[in-house]
């Protein structure tokens, strides 16, 4: 009778309906909040490094991982799942080659790029259908990986410092091993020792620096021949090269790029 009269004012929804929906709701609700934590290694990689996301204290009736791009759960955004029951891993639409999951929840990215910098959210299946949801996240910067190619019989030889640096920081490239017999040097970007690809040079008899057509305003050079570049950017990326004066002439070479790869 009284159902009847529900059905009247709001049109009939069956009883098994109603159950079904109190259920789902139950389903989804969210958990208690566990202990369930993600640890990124590292918090902040340079490109072309790669970055393990930890789970740690998953519970220990966990049948499923899913991780997604983003502080969201959304299967627009899903990189991969994991069935512990089946041991296999479905990659989902924001899969881009460059991961892999374990059985351990646990999610390495290789060759990271500066798009990979953000959240990460993993959800896990319990056996009795409940989820968690836990979220992390890192930054991905660029990195100068600085690169020296010597000749075998030059003396002189240049080290940058450091060798890795972050765009925005700043790059010591030290000449070593100049010869007493020095009577200036000059730093040009690239591999030839062209004149309007010079950034400085200085004269050890003046003692004084004199600016090229390819100083930026961002380096110093140091009476011992070093160049010191400060808040480098991916620009700085290339070929520099140090020319002594003297009776001779030797060009050790200094390659400075953008790091793409692992190193
Ligand atoms: C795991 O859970 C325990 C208990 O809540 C907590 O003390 C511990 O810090 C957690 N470990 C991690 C890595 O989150
Ligand atoms: C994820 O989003 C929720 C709500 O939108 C917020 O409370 C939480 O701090 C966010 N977590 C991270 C790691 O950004
Ligand atoms: C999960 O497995 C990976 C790969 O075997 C391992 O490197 C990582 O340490 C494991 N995670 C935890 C939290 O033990
Ligand atoms: C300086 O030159 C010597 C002799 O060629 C060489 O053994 C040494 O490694 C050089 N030092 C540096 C820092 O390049
Ligand atoms: C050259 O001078 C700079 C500035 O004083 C110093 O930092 C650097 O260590 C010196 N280079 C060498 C090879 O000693
Ligand atoms: C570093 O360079 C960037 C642009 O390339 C500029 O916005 C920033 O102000 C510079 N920082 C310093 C400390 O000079
Ligand atoms: C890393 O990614 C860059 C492009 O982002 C690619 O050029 C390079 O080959 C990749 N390196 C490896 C080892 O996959």
């Amino acid at each position: 009778m009284q159902p009847a009269s529900a059905c009247a004012r709001r049109g009939c929804i069956p009883w098994q309906g109603i159950l079904l929906a109190v259920s789902l709701l139950t389903f989804w609700n969210p958990q208690p909040t566990g202990q369930l934590t993600i640890e990124p290694v590292p918090v902040d990689a340079a490109e072309g490094t790669d970055v393990l996301l930890l789970v740690h204290n998953a519970s220990e009736n966990v049948v499923g991982y899913t991780w997604f791009k983003g502080n969201i759960t959304d299967s627009r955004h899903q990189i991969v799942s994991y069935s512990i029951l089946t041991q296999t891993a479905t990659p989902g639409t924001a899969f881009s080659g460059r991961e892999t999951i374990y059985p351990n929840g646990s999610l390495l990215f290789v060759n990271v790029t500066q798009e990979d910098t953000g959240s990460y959210t993993l959800q896990t299946t319990r056996n009795d259908f409940s989820n968690e949801v836990a979220t992390g996240e890192f930054r991905v910067h660029v990195s100068l990986l600085t690169f020296w190619n010597p000749q075998p019989t030059a003396q002189l030889t240049i080290e940058p410092m450091p060798v890795d640096a972050a765009e925005g920081t700043d790059v010591l490239l030290l000449a070593h091993n100049a010869s007493e017999n020095v009577l200036g040097y000059t730093w040009f970007k690239g591999d030839m020792t062209e004149r309007r690809h010079q950034i400085v040079s200085y004269s050890i008899l003046t003692q004084t620096a004199t600016p090229g057509t390819a100083f930026s305003g961002r380096e110093t050079i140091y009476p011992n021949g070093s160049l010191l570049f400060v808040n480098v950017t991916q620009e700085d990326t290339g070929f520099y090269t140090l020319q002594t004066t003297r009776n001779d002439f030797r060009q050790p070479r200094l390659h400075l790029r953008v790091s793409s790869k692992g190193n």
